[in-house]
């Protein structure tokens, strides 16, 4: 697999485990060549419980992608959604060392490492700086400073931490089914490469994933991810909902929401015609599509009303110029935009894009995100991050982590 540069990006979600591999093309999207998939049965609300499990549901996925694209995979890029994740603002500020006034590689990796000092408890630990801008001598927006003349330089950037425990056991998951760890990426950036446009991503847009055991609503504004916040809340909910109120099976509560599931309830009365057989009973007895409707609905209105309640945290009591975008399995339910409208009160809302060529299924569109966003941003992401943390403040994360590893395979 060495011999190209492919991409593979992996996506440990509370409902299933995705692959994705894929081949950079020069205009920066990538060709999408294997995916595989497993039901996630050792996750719960984005994060791992069942250790064996998990491995398991990544190597069988792994193996399916390997399988349709005839290649063996080795490595990969995992992505991060979780309960656990926090976003932290801060500002490193260096002055420029060389004496033609030229800022080099090192200042930018010293200015990224002033970044990296924030406080934290002793459960959480960086895994990424991401520069938001950089600003050199006063002016602001620029991207890449490499090569300017000046000063005094600037970063604003965005600090994500998770705690220790939950991230190690991602990726003891991950490397105990044979894949060595690229890197971590931001799923909310992942998705965002696919969902928003540039436009929306600049005018200020809200992107809310709605998984099946997390809701995850990311701020986008100025080009750039500004806030995240998680919540506890998604598809697996609204499904324990229907077998309880119903009595039946979970499998059977999962298939009768995706099938006649909507997040509307409308007058118009519908007919008791969908079979359902109660637990234990052998009795079939006839429901109606309002009948579910009426499980479905409170539930679905309470993710979006603490989605709401979450916006209105982050300092946005009415929506952004671009709105909300709704992404993740639960936006594919019928009537959600309808309800969604409602509750943010605005008609700027709309469901995210998938048009990506050869893939059909919106399922991969996290793990498809994770491809493009290591391809636009692969060099910087890692170049700048290794031997920094080592060499200013002993192992840092990557260091620990590569040693761990390397004990793991001993
Ligand atoms: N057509 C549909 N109607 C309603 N719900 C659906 C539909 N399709 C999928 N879902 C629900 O979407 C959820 C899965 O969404 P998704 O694949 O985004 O979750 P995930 O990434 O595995 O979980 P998370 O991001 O929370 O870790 C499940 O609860 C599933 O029942
Ligand atoms: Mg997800």
């Amino acid at each position: 697999m060495s011999k190209r540069n492919y991409l593979v990006g992996i996506d440990v979600g509370t409902a299933e485990v995705r692959v994705g591999l894929g081949e950079p093309r020069p205009d920066g999207t990538v060709n999408i060549i294997g995916l595989g998939l497993s039901p996630s049965e050792g996750v719960r609300k984005g994060v791992i419980v069942d250790l064996d499990k998990t491995v398991d549901a990544i190597a069988t996925a792994v193996e399916e992608a390997e399988r349709m694209a005839g290649l063996k995979i080795d490595s990969a890029y995992v992505g991060l959604k979780g309960l656990n994740i926090e976003l932290i603002n801060n500002r490193g500020v260096v002055a420029v060392s060389s004496e033609d006034r030229e800022i080099r590689e090192e200042d930018i990796e010293r200015v990224m490492q002033a970044a990296r000092v924030v406080a934290l408890t002793m459960d959480r630990e960086i895994v990424d700086v991401i520069p938001r801008e950089f600003i050199v001598d006063g002016f602001d927006g620029i991207r890449d400073p490499l090569g300017m003349l000046g000063v005094r330089l600037e970063v604003d950037a965005l600090v994500v931490t998770s705690l220790i425990t939950s991230l190690h056991n991602l990726l003891r998951c991950v490397n105990k089914a044979g894949i060595n760890i690229r890197g971590l990426i931001l799923q909310a950036l992942a998705n965002s490469e696919i969902s928003l446009s540039p436009d929306e991503k600049d005018l200020g847009v809200f992107l809310v994933d709605i998984g099946a055991g997390t809701t995850e609503v990311s701020l986008f504004q100025h080009g750039k991810l500004q806030k995240m916040v998680v919540v506890p809340l998604g598809g697996d909910h609204i499904t324990s909902d229907l077998a309880a109120g119903l009595r039946i099976n979970h499998f059977k509560a999962e298939e009768l929401k995706r099938l006649h599931g909507s997040a509307l309830l409308t007058n118009r009365e519908s007919e008791p015609k969908i079979e359902i057989k109660t637990v234990g009973s052998n009795e079939l007895r006839l429901v109606s599509e309002r009948e579910l409707t009426g499980f479905i609905e409170p539930r679905v209105q309470e993710i979006l009303q603490i989605t709401r309640e979450e916006m209105v945290k982050l300092g946005w009591p009415y929506l952004p110029p671009a709105g909300v975008v709704l992404r993740g399995g639960v936006s594919a339910m019928k009537g959600i935009v309808e309800v969604a409208r409602l509750y943010f009160e605005s008609n700027q809302v709309r469901l995210a894009n998938f048009d990506v060529i050869g893939v059909q299924n919106p399922i991969y569109s996290t793990v498809i995100g994770l491809l493009y966003y290591a391809q636009c941003n692969q060099p910087r992401m890692f170049g700048a991050q290794k031997g920094k943390t080592a060499r200013r403040q002993g192992p840092g994360l990557w260091q620990r982590l590569k040693d761990w590893m390397t004990d793991l395979v001993e």
